[in-house]
């Protein structure tokens, strides 16, 4: 996939051609390299995810980003930054 800029008139930067191409990593293969960088949402429950979460992720993937990593999620309660982080910590979350 090109992207408008190949147009040499574009003010764009040329390595904006690469941002809609494919990359692999090991064995993970993205087909962009548009990336959703983790962020702190504030939104969970006890640690587990909400309405919000499912609608927040998936809108991205639905939107096309090539990756979607997700806010920091922690393998204790006491680990989290704030009591709405994610959790891991049993078999509900
Ligand atoms: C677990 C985790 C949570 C983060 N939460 C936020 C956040 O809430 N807001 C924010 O601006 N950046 C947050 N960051 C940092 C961004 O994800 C990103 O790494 C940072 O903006 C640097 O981006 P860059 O490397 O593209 O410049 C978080 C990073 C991690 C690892």
């Amino acid at each position: 996939m090109y992207f408008i800029c190949e147009d040499k008139n574009s003010p764009v930067h040329p390595y904006m051609n690469l941002l809609f191409s494919p990359f692999s990593l090991g064995s993970l293969e993205l087909k962009n390299r548009l990336v959703l960088s983790p962020m702190c949402m504030y939104s969970a429950k006890n640690g587990n995810t909400t309405d919000f979460h499912h609608q927040h992720y998936i809108s991205r993937a639905i939107g096309g980003v090539g990756l979607v990593m997700v806010e920091a999620t922690e393998v204790s309660p006491e680990g989290r930054i704030t009591p709405e982080c994610l959790g891991i910590w049993n078999i509900s979350q």
